[in-house]
């Protein structure tokens, strides 16, 4: 099973955009799939058209994190033949609530040990900031996936996030490994400058995945009809290029 956390400290990269594309294009090829939504904006859950006020939804990902609730007990199945374990505003008390708890770092990975979770992948969407749910999220995952917004500030701005990845492979989860980073929304007039391509391979090396993800109306159309985008129009460029960084994905995976 490949857990992998898609994170990055910085807001509307297209992390949770990614969750869900990534998240159902595995799934349509032949891959089993289950999203955690680690984020209280709820986004990845209304995306997917899950409505956590429904009568039919009764754990969430804070139940499960914060009170005795088993991760199999919050699983949701979609129309998108993915799962999901939903999140909503509850989730935003989580961090004070587990501050006191012995190994507080670890209540995720330990949920999905307890689970036996029968999937190929587990995509955990993060939350824009670097708190107690996202190094969980770190704790958890075999791997991580930086989406990056296609600017030298946005690159300056994960020195900190690899600062935590490194104190994190040292004491909780030695084996978490950096599987790659890409580029998201990018304008597809604009082009994007020699030194700065230069310098994205020297920083990222072979890290950086070959599949640039460009801004595309059909992906925020898509969102606000609550589908994924294979779901909504697989003409869509948004549609062929997640197919193409879906595989590079499952390539890059153990
Ligand atoms: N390829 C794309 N083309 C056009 N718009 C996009 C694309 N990817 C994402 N967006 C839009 O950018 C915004 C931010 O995307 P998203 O919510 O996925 O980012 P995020 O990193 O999860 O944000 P947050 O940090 O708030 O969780 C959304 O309005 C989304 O519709
Ligand atoms: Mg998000």
């Amino acid at each position: 099973m490949e857990i992998i956390a898609l994170t990055n400290q910085k807001g509307g990269v297209s992390k949770t955009t990614s969750c869900v594309n990534i998240g159902t294009i595995l799934a349509e090829q032949g891959k089993k799939v289950l999203l955690i939504d680690l984020d209280s904006q709820g986004n990845l859950t209304s995306i997917l058209n899950i409505n956590t006020n429904d009568n039919t939804i009764r754990y969430t990902i804070y139940d499960c994190l914060c009170n005795t609730i088993g991760l199999s007990d919050a699983i949701v199945h979609t129309e998108f033949n993915v799962d999901i374990v939903p999140s909503d505003l509850n989730l935003s008390n989580a961090d004070i609530e587990l501050l006191n708890r012995n190994n507080k770092e670890c209540t995720l990975k330990k949920l999905i040990e307890k689970s036996y979770l029968d999937y190929d992948y587990i995509l955990i969407d993060c939350n824009p900031s670097l708190n107690l749910l996202t190094i969980n999220a770190l704790v958890a995952s075999n791997s991580f996936i930086i989406p990056l917004e296609a600017s030298i500030l946005s690159i300056y701005g994960l020195n900190q996030l690899i600062k935590i990845v490194k104190l994190i492979q040292k004491k909780l989860n030695p084996g978490l490994k950096n599987m790659g980073v890409f580029l998201a929304k990018v304008d597809s007039r604009s082009t994007l400058s020699k030194e700065f391509d230069l310098q994205l391979k020297e920083i990222f090396g072979d890290k950086l995945f070959s599949t640039i993800i460009h801004q595309n109306t059909a992906i925020v159309r898509s969102q606000i009809n609550r589908k994924p985008i294979n779901f909504y129009d697989r003409s869509a460029k948004g549609y062929k290029e997640y197919l193409e960084l879906t595989k590079e994905v499952m390539k890059r995976g153990n």
